[in-house]
């Protein structure tokens, strides 16, 4: 069924970077909206600008993704929605060290916002849309999901969300609803402040901007791609990436690293 534009959005992760993007575009074609992050504040002022330049509802919703009683009740919030059509997993953090050293319950907390939400979420919205016959589901993975090179738990975590939206994507093919895994390279948002990540040395031109990525995005929407990779450059990345040879590479890298820290007698 063709549509002039999405009635009503959820996005997580509006608070900053490419959710607040995704925010202002929606909010631009007249889509109303519902704002779900941790800082409050944030989501009313976007709230406010948003109302008053596009003439659009948007509603905030403050909520901890890594809580499981947060999660249920963006679940329950959802399911009092009838209306929503349109629901944007993109709430996310990147890592801040090796799987093995960190003790501050991280990883968990990564597979409740990038793994459990994004499933709970998803499978509170389906129904209504199904009944529609209409809707869409954004899960905002990386193209770290490709990587042997990009942390255990992000990039198992993007995986999780690649996977799920291919999948999903062909179990609901009758039902005429679009799943999308948006696998964006290195953007500038807060990212890589928030994971402690320094950016200083990396070339502008390996970064997009939130704008573009998102605009690429919400058009992809009418296509019939389940995974878009935003820019040619990633697109190259993401190929290197998926390529067999690429891990037995980074498998060797790492023991010819190990090697040199034995033989520098750093490791016993
Ligand atoms: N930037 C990149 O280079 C890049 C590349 C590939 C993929 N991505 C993915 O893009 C998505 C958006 O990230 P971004 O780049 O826009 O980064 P960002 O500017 O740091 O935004 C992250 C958003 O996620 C929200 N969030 C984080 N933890 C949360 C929690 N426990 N509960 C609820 N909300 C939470 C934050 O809101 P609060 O802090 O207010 O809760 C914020 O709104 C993420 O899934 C990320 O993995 C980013």
């Amino acid at each position: 069924m063709k549509r002039a534009g999405y009635r009503k959005a959820l996005i997580t992760g509006s608070s900053s970077g490419l959710g607040q993007e995704y925010a202002r575009q929606l909010a631009q074609s007249g889509t109303h909206l519902i704002l779900v992050a941790r800082r409050r504040e944030r989501l009313e002022l976007l709230a406010s600008q948003l109302s008053s330049s596009s003439g659009v509802t948007a509603e905030v919703f403050q909520a901890d993704l890594s809580q499981d009683e947060e999660i249920e009740k963006v679940a329950l919030k959802i399911r009092q929605t009838p209306d929503l059509d349109l629901l944007i997993n993109n709430a996310g953090f990147g890592g801040h060290g090796k799987f093995h050293l960190e003790e501050t319950g991280e990883a968990e907390r990564m597979i409740k916002v990038h793994v459990l939400a994004t499933t709970i979420l998803t499978r509170a919205a389906l129904p209504s849309m199904i009944a529609g016959r209409w809707g869409a589901i954004i899960n905002v993975a990386s193209v770290a999901a490709f990587s042997p090179l990009s942390g255990a738990m992000y990039s198992s975590t993007k995986a999780f969300e690649v996977m799920f939206s291919e999948n999903l994507q062909s179990e609901l093919y009758e039902t005429g609803l679009k799943v999308q895994a948006l696998c964006p390279g290195l953007t500038r948002t807060e990212f890589h402040q928030v994971a402690g990540i320094k950016v200083e040395a990396i070339p502008g031109i390996a970064w997009m901007k939130a704008e573009d990525v998102v605009r690429i995005s919400l058009r992809a929407l009418s296509g019939h791609k389940v995974i878009i990779i935003p820019g040619m450059k990633n697109k190259l990345v993401a190929s290197f990436l998926r390529c067999p040879l690429t891990f037995g590479l980074a498998h060797w890298g790492s023991r010819q690293k190990k090697i040199r820290q034995i033989a520098d007698g750093h490791l016993r």
